[in-house]
């Protein structure tokens, strides 16, 4: 049958083994999409027992797959990088995801620990396949007084002019007004110098939208006091990964941060923005609403429209209910948040 979505499932480590199969009973719940998964053992356990991190044959049957669902990757086993740059990155690069969109919103009023900010709704373009991420570097005269360590931040135009077009265009098709470049092309005058030029090349082309600028300093400062100024903001990978770790927190915390790695035209990925949470982990604690939410861009980048605003429904239900985990000053277990999503969502049929 033509029209079945195959879904992999990739819980990997931590908490993420927690959270993917309660958002994915919950995304099941929603659609009226054909679903079919499977489940990829990769991870920490699958690395202690067989040394593997994404073989290659795990990496060519995923070509056949309309979306990846994952949870996180990381174990305290584990030497730091190994599992993260090996399975997490390794499947952001293979299917050239290009585009990290990570939703800064704020869904229940009092979840901001900021004084007087009563909504936002921010979208995070974060550049997801060049910058320091590459790889690329290494050691010189290692564990002597003189070693050397290079890590080198590679930006091409192609690489940049994707993502700041990525954002314009869905700033354009959203009806949303500016488009923020952050960057900090004071001090990285080649690379961010690369950034300011597409930018402003590209921005050209919308001049229904404001493009706006910040350094990445000033942005930080400006996402705690007036992050209601931002509207759509497109920046680098590493910047990226830091601000919207601090963007989560604006908003009551990782526990509802989702994110979208997207080829638009290949296999895309769909994960919460927290990392495997191993000081939670195995408790039946941890949040899943990020991992849910991401289910719900996953149904919006499969089609599903419908099913994706019935996952948003559901989350703000049990938000208002306070129907949630510790995290959010509940005292439910992700199992439970789940099972009251799942009833929701049957009310709802
Ligand atoms: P983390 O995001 O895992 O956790 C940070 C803090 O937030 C912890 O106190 C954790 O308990 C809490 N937290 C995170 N998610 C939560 C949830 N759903 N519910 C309740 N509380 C939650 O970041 P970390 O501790 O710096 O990293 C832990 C491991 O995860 C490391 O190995 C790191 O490399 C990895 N990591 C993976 C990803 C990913 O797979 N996308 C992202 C970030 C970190
Ligand atoms: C994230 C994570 C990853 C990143 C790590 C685990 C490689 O922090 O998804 O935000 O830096 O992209
Ligand atoms: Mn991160």
């Amino acid at each position: 049958m033509t029209d079945v979505k195959k879904i992999a499932l990739v819980p990997g480590d931590g908490i993420g083994k927690e959270i993917v199969p309660v958002a994915w009973e919950v995304v099941k719940k929603a659609t009226s999409l054909k679903l079919e998964s499977k489940l990829f053992d990769l991870g920490a356990d699958r690395y202690l027992r067989t040394g593997e991190v994404l073989p290659d044959e795990i990496k060519e049957e995923l070509k056949s797959y309309n979306a990846v669902f994952l949870g996180a990757l990381g174990d305290p086993r584990v030497k730091p990088g190994v599992l993260e740059r090996g399975i997490l990155l390794a499947l952001r690069f293979e299917f050239d995801q290009f585009a990290n969109l990570r939703p800064m919103k704020l869904y229940r009023k009092d979840l901001t620990p900021l004084k007087n900010l009563d909504q936002l709704d921010v979208m995070f373009f974060r550049e997801n396949t060049e910058d320091l991420y590459i790889g690329a570097g290494g050691v010189l005269k290692k564990g002597t007084p003189d070693e050397v360590a290079l890590q080198e931040l590679v930006q091409t135009r192609k690489g940049v002019e994707r993502i700041v077009r990525y954002a314009f265009d869905w700033a354009k098709t959203e009806g949303r007004k500016k488009v923020t470049l952050i960057d900090k092309s004071n001090v990285l005058t080649f690379a961010h110098d690369l950034w300011q030029r597409v930018f402003i090349e590209v921005a050209a082309e919308y001049p229904e939208l404001i493009a706006d600028h910040l350094l990445v300093d000033a942005a930080a400062m400006k996402m705690v006091l007036a992050p209601e100024t931002l509207d759509v903001v497109v920046t680098t990978n590493m910047f990226g990964d830091i601000l919207t770790d601090l963007g989560a927190a604006v908003c009551g915390g990782l526990g509802l941060a989702a994110s979208g790695n997207i080829n638009p035209e290949g296999l895309s990925m769909f994960e919460p923005v927290h990392g495997s949470a191993p000081d939670i982990a195995d408790k039946n604690t941890a949040n899943p609403l990020a991992t849910v939410l991401a289910g719900s861009m996953m149904l919006t980048h499969l089609g599903d429209s419908d099913g994706a605003k019935k996952i948003d429904d559901a989350v703000y239900y049990v938000l208002n209910e306070n129907e949630v985990t510790p995290d959010l000053g509940g005292s439910l277990t992700c199992t439970e948040v789940g099972k009251k999503l799942e009833a929701y969502l049957e009310g709802q049929r």
